[in-house]
């Protein structure tokens, strides 16, 4: 997703913006730039792609004076990946860079433009420095105006803004999305959106709150929080090993995209939950017109979000969904209907067989749709539309966070649609917003959990195998959480519905059989429990997980107790991936970078 990088001081700013930007690649992005302010002149520069094109682009830029600069990475969520979208945004004589999204901007840019303001963009981002000239012309300074600003904006933000009636600072705010400050003994001021730019050139560094705001100029740190207190930095000691500082902490990129899943999943639901509908802007307005069955396709972790979401159309949007594995779709000469609306799924955006079948899908003339976490990726330029998961890059092998925000999409998917068929009432509808409001807490990790899982993991890492079951939408989530195991583990696991294991499988029930069991409380409990039992009641072992007490479990793992069986969903989903992770620790394996296995697989 989105970086940002600061500098205030005498050194070369151009190469320490870049070189900034360089360290927060391994985020992604699709288009950069920067800008300086040196004395009196303001210099800015944007390019489109890998930062090499912006390194080319300012090669004849110098700076060799003290200066202020800031810098930007741009992952495109308002508007298309172009020249005029990326940041620096430019007002008359400020310039702002931000993370996040800014909820109420379609209000405020339409003030603006009434009062006579272009905007250059489609970003969401603009409005914040025409906003801050607006104010800055009714104000006493431009710290004022800042202010007044940050009070009139709502949603997630990091930003920085620089600007020509306060030369040599820089105007910083954070609500919802990270940002730091950083200090050395050369009396140098970096900022940036995580640790990594910072190392080597910083030895302290202040992380700003939600709330905070201010500003930094080369001699003083002005901070004030929420209710507008003045306060003062509280430095740290700055990590000095840059893997560690992408892990943020963390063992492994798993691991912490596992803790960020609620954080990103913000991300996901910003700006598209209305009071009784779904916004999706990016979709065209006809697109479910005509449309009598979805068909969902993709691979791997994808293939099963896919299939969590054909319960939740068929459930709420009272519409016709086939799932395929998409290797198999492609060769099995399928037979397409024009009132089909084909859905790729797919974390990357390029994986080979699933790709092949969006192009088989537009060649039979049907109308595509991508759920995808890589904007401009091959299937999100082929596809008539997409919704881009909004999860950031993804470094783990074992997908997580992509499949957490997958599902969620679908889930807001299933409600939109049901809005235009009327499935589900407007009061209904409400209430799932109500609950989709809620699953950032529930992914939240708990220590206690974390804590009892890698307790738990070490009576787990033998047997004849695994069977992960659960019936309706959480046999998908059994199959993903088999998945997970068998990926970094190396052992055998398969998901199978609860209600099957009776037809064949039960066969394989004894002490080294391991089954983990899903018992939502509020799907199908009692039918789920029984299945469970006889499994049981032939010397299975049973790792148990429910908001229920559950006592024929040989290990029970308590979820918090939710009002819905999706935010059981979600709070299952954490369990199973933190099992697998400390199971694959205990093994010593690699967990970010399970043998045979690659990001994205791009053959077929
Ligand atoms: O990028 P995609 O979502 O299209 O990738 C599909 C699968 O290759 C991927 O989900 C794979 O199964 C992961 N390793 C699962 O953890």
């Amino acid at each position: 997703m989105c970086g940002i990088v600061g500098y205030i001081g005498t050194k070369n700013t151009k190469e320490i913006l870049l070189e900034g930007l360089k360290e927060l690649e391994y985020r992604g992005y699709d288009s950069a730039g920067i800008a300086v302010l040196q004395g009196d002149d303001f210099s800015d520069f944007k390019a489109v792609g890998k930062l090499v094109n912006l390194e080319e682009k300012t090669k004849e830029f110098i700076t060799d004076k003290f200066a202020v600069g800031i810098g930007h990475t741009r992952w495109a969520t308002h508007g298309k990946p172009t020249e005029l979208n990326a940041h620096p945004h430019l007002g008359e004589s400020s310039y702002v860079v931000h993370n996040g999204i800014i909820e109420n901007y379609v209000e405020l840019k339409r003030e603006l433009q009434d009062s006579g303001i272009t905007f250059l963009s489609q970003t969401d981002t603009e409005v914040i420095v025409h906003q801050f000239e607006k104010n800055l012309k009714t104000s006493e300074n431009a710290f004022e105006a800042f202010q007044q600003t940050i009070q009139e904006i709502k949603g997630a933000y990091a930003v920085l803004l620089v600007t020509k009636s306060e030369p040599g600072t820089i105007f910083f705010a954070k609500y919802g999305s990270p940002m730091l400050v950083g200090i050395n003994a050369e009396n140098e001021k970096y900022f940036a959106s995580s640790d990594t730019p910072l190392i080597g050139s910083c030895s302290d560094v202040n992380y700003f709150e939600d709330g905070d705001y201010g500003y930094v100029t080369a001699d003083e740190i002005i901070i004030f929080d929420k209710d507008s207190q003045q306060k003062e930095p509280v430095f740290s000691k700055l990590s000095t090993n840059k893997l560690s500082a992408q892990k943020d902490g963390y063992r492994f990129f798993m691991e912490k995209e596992i803790y960020e899943q609620s954080t990103v999943i913000a991300d996901t639901l910003l700006g598209r939950l209305g009071e009784d509908e779904i916004l999706f802007d990016e979709l065209p307005g006809d697109l479910f017109d005509g449309v009598n069955e979805i068909k969902l396709c993709a691979c791997g972790t994808s293939y099963h979000s896919a299939l969590s979401a054909s319960y939740l159309f068929e459930r709420y949007s009272k519409t016709r969904t086939s799932v395929e594995i998409a290797s198999e779709f492609r060769y099995r000469e399928p037979l397409m209907s024009k009132d089909t609306l084909f859905v790729v799924i797919s974390q990357s955006g390029e994986t080979a067989d699933t790709l092949e079948t969006l192009k088989m899908a537009k060649q039979a003339g049907l109308k595509t749709l991508a759920i995808c976490n890589v904007d401009n990726s091959s299937m999100v330029r082929l596809a008539d539309a997409t919704i881009l998961t909004r999860a950031g890059i993804e470094k783990g092998v074992a997908s997580t966070k992509a499949f957490a925000t997958q599902v969620i999409v679908f889930w807001m998917l299933s409600l939109y649609v049901a809005k235009s068929k009327n499935s589900l009432s407007s009061q209904k509808i409400a209430e799932h917003i109500a609950l989709l409001r809620e699953v950032p807490a529930s992914v939240k990790v708990d220590d206690e959990m974390h804590e009892k899982l890698k307790r738990l993991s070490k009576r787990y890492l033998h047997g004849h195998g695994f069977f992960f079951i659960g019936r309706d939408i959480f046999f998908p989530l059994a199959l993903e959480g088999a998945l997970k195991l068998k990926e970094i583990s190396y052992l055998h696991a398969e998901g199978y519905p609860s209600g099957e294991m009776k037809h064949g499988p039960i066969a394989l029930a004894d002490p080294e059989l391991f089954t983990i069991a899903l018992l939502p409380k509020h799907l199908h409990y009692e039918k789920a429990k029984s299945n469970v039992e006889e499994l049981s009641a032939r010397d299975s072992t049973i790792c148990a997980i429910s908001a229920e007490e559950f006592s024929k479990a040989d290990d029970f793992i308590q979820i918090a107790s939710h009002e819905h069986y999706m935010l059981e969903f979600f709070e299952m989903m954490v369990v199973l991936q933190l099992l697998s992770l400390e199971i694959s620790v205990r093994l010593g394996n690699d967990v970010d970078m399970p043998r045979n296995l690659a990001k994205s697989v791009t053959v077929e």
